[in-house]
């Protein structure tokens, strides 16, 4: 592993029953890039997502996160490790504003357990700040005081993207943050996304070629479980493999 490596999977393999999801996934995530993880629907990438974040057991196989192993280690483990998810689907408190959904976040993170019980209400600030900062981060500044159930689909992706970053994770994991989402918002997550790049390393799952092409420093492509691409985006493009894996003619 070099010196730059935040995340490795080491032949990482899911069986369910009779199905590999996932097979021998190795990836190599190095700190500050963009990695994406392409690949057909059914390829196993949300497993392999489920694999590294402690949601699914592996059958085989290792996950290392800055050099720790973390194989196995419970979900919620997690944000204190400095890894952070945003799942497929929607996932934030309707009734709580933007700004408390974001506070809460960045409250969680910073006291763990019954410490929170104990802390002087000064330190509340660094928490309000930081809620703040986030807020501003992914765009949703001006919609603070309204409750999350009000805002469109695309600001509320944009507001779990901020619950994820509330507890200032070293690695953001995003599954399809695109996915159902009409034109204008997905130009929107995309800039969000393109935005993060540099501040945050990002592993991303995103079914849009066009752009995965356009952000990504680095592909691993999928198809039946397997890792059978990786590269530059330049490279990915060019792989007879993956060109066939996404006609179909694999199927
Ligand atoms: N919990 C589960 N139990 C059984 N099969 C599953 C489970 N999760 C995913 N699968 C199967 O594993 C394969 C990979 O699914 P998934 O990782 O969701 O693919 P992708 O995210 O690439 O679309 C699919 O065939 C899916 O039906
Ligand atoms: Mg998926």
């Amino acid at each position: 592993m070099s010196a730059d490596t935040i995340l490795r999977t080491d032949g990482l393999t899911c069986d369910f029953g009779a199905l590999r999801a996932v097979n021998h996934v190795s990836l190599d995530v190095k700190g500050g890039t963009l990695h994406s993880v392409i690949g057909p629907n059914g390829s196993g990438k949300t497993t392999l997502f489920n694999l590294i974040c402690g949601e699914v057991r592996p059958s085989a196989g290792r996950v290392y996160f800055e050099g720790r192993e973390v194989t196995g280690r419970a979900p919620h483990d997690l944000p204190h490790l400095g890894l952070a998810r945003c799942f497929q689907r929607t996932n934030v408190f309707p009734k709580l504003s933007v700004y408390e959904n974001v506070w809460a976040a960045v409250f969680a993170r910073r006291t763990p357990g019954v410490l929170g019980c104990v802390r002087r209400a000064g330190e509340f600030s660094d928490v309000d700040a930081d809620a703040r900062r986030v807020l501003a981060d992914v765009g949703l500044a001006a919609r603070s005081e309204a409750r999350a159930e009000t805002l469109s689909h695309g600001q509320q992706r944009a507001l779990e993207v901020a619950v994820a970053l509330a507890s200032s994770p070293r690695l953001l994991l995003l599954d399809e943050p695109t996915q159902g989402l009409a034109p204008e918002a997905t130009v929107q997550m995309t800039k969000l996304v393109q935005s993060l790049v540099g501040r945050y390393t990002i592993l991303l799952i995103e079914h849009k070629m066009r752009i995965v092409m356009s952000i990504s420093d680095r592909i691993s492509v999928m198809a039946f479980g397997e890792v059978i691409a990786e590269g530059t985006p330049d490279e990915v493009r060019d792989n007879r493999d993956v060109q066939r894996a996404y006609l179909g003619a694999r199927r």
